[in-house]
């Protein structure tokens, strides 16, 4: 898969998406991925990329031309365009499946108040929020994407079933895991995990499942 990321802030996305899985799935080959700073495709020599809003009000709008300079300078038949945005849909497990079969994302990241609309009505295939919350910049939930989205692809993960076994795979969220040693501080492992019995595991693997979920995220038991 081909990713470019747009940002003013490409320092933001270059380290953290050089670790670990995101960075292997880089050497293998699995994912080129290539920031780009937005500032580079400002049509002017202050490489201003943002001006005050229309019809007032608070903060700096981003503006139009770098953002259609750099997607028509990238963007191919096989591009998905995305803007990071609080006001897109809101992502979840089920829409991150839906990127993975993409060849090619184009990912833009906003900035200050808002991106220019003309943007996201002419250049825009999804507006994508990564949660009901306003980070200062789209960067850091372009990163959240991104991972999320090449953990998926076939041979990023070391072991095939363990993006299938994930929180969310089944709508569910996962049971609590243990490792060595089997007591520690008075608190012992479950017993069930201990005693080799496949089909108890998974009983207890599915029950606990459920109790969490109950816990934590009702709202995924009612869906
Ligand atoms: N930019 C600022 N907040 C955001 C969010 N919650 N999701 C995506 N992009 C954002």
């Amino acid at each position: 898969m081909l990713i470019d990321i747009i940002t003013i802030f490409p320092e933001m996305c270059r380290g953290p998406l050089s670790e670990s899985i995101m960075g292997r799935a880089q050497q293998s080959g699995l994912l080129t991925l290539r920031v780009h700073d937005l500032r580079d495709y400002a049509d002017n020599k202050h490489r201003k990329v943002d001006d005050e809003p229309y019809g007032g009000g608070q903060g700096m709008v981003m503006k139009p031309e770098p953002f259609f300079a750099v997607v028509e300078h990238l963007r191919t038949e096989a591009s998905r365009v995305v803007l990071m945005t609080p006001q897109g849909r809101r992502l979840n497990q089920q829409e991150v499946v839906g990127f993975v079969s993409a060849e090619h994302l184009i990912v833009l990241c906003g900035h200050y108040e808002g991106i220019d609309h003309r943007v996201v009505e002419t250049l825009v295939d999804d507006e994508i929020s990564i949660g009901d919350y306003v980070l200062s910049n789209g960067a850091i939930a372009a990163n959240v994407f991104v991972d999320a989205i090449v953990r998926q692809l076939p041979g990023v993960l070391g072991d095939a079933r363990s993006a299938g076994d994930d929180s969310f795979a089944n709508g569910l969220l996962e049971a609590p895991c243990y490792t060595r040693p089997p007591e520690f501080r008075g608190m012992k492992v479950p017993e069930i995990l201990i005693s080799g019995n496949h089909g108890k595991v998974d009983e207890w693997k599915a029950r606990r499942s459920r109790e969490r979920t109950l816990q934590n995220r009702p709202d995924l038991l009612r869906e």
